[in-house]
């Protein structure tokens, strides 16, 4: 038997909602989303999440606890104070569908807008070919288990429904990233997406989606700012330029 514990969940809709308290049994080792199934299952049958793996690698999960972003199923119940009452929340930046359970399509929408891999013409299938420092390059942007938490926190389109249609978001400059490193992507025109269609230039560095990432991505460091660099490069430098102008036909 463990002890009790004061916990405090969001509940509502798209119409609105308020927090609801509850006292519920916390055991060692649980994680948050151990305590949301715990209530499920005795004190609010209907509460609504998402979740699946509960081992951190499918991205369900993802919601706000004492108003950091995180995985409900990787944060322990022990890093709060037992006296603390823990406090969940549906992930900000997306609509509310019901209680902790948003509508993410906003991340699929802008994974649509990108331009898919391009492999060279001629190559089938299967006879890709690539050197392995080549793999290693981009290892780290897949990761990703797309749990949005960095799409979630960039406070570009956190408070900015207005900013929504011009931002792709710090998920998508890392598949940006990924793509532009790809020795077999035949488009040369990624940097200039990431200006132009993606709204780059919107991000000012403040490394918040980094800090969120439960796959420790460094995805300002190493995607984000090689990006900016290299667009501007690209639009300063004449023969680059030129080059483009010239092999885009
Ligand atoms: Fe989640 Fe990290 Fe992928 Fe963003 S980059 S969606 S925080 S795993
Ligand atoms: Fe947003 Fe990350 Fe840039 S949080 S502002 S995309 S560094
Ligand atoms: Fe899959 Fe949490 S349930 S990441």
């Amino acid at each position: 038997m463990g002890e009790v514990r004061n916990f405090r969940v969001w509940r509502g809709d798209a119409d609105g909602g308020q927090l609801e308290d509850f006292q519920v049994e916390v055991n060692d080792g649980e994680v948050v989303l151990d305590i949301i199934h715990r209530l499920q299952a005795t004190q609010a049958p209907d509460l609504a999440v998402r979740w699946n793996c509960k081992a951190g690698k499918c991205g369900s999960c993802s919601m706000e606890i004492n108003g950091k972003p995180r995985l409900g199923c990787m944060t322990r119940m022990s890093t709060f104070e037992a006296t603390e009452t823990v406090t969940v929340t549906p992930l900000r930046t997306f609509p509310v569908i019901r209680d902790l359970v948003t509508d993410v399509s906003f991340n699929y929408q802008k994974a649509r807008e990108l331009p898919a891999f391009a492999p060279p013409a001629g190559v089938a299938p299967g006879e890709y070919r690539m050197q392995q420092v080549d793999v290693e390059r981009s290892q780290e942007f897949r990761k990703c288990i797309e749990c949005f938490l960095c799409q979630n926190v960039c406070h570009v389109v956190r408070d900015h429904e207005e900013n929504k249609k011009a931002f792709s978001g710090p998920r998508f400059f890392i598949r940006a990233a990924e793509l532009d490193m790809h020795p077999l992507d035949a488009r040369t025109d990624r940097k200039d997406l990431a200006v132009e269609e993606q709204g780059i230039g919107y991000c000012n560095i403040t490394k918040c989606c980094t800090e969120v990432c439960p796959e420790h991505i460094k995805i300002t460091d190493n995607a984000i700012i090689p990006m900016k660099e290299r667009a501007v490069d690209r639009r300063y430098d004449p023969i680059a330029w030129l080059g483009s102008k010239i092999f885009h036909r």
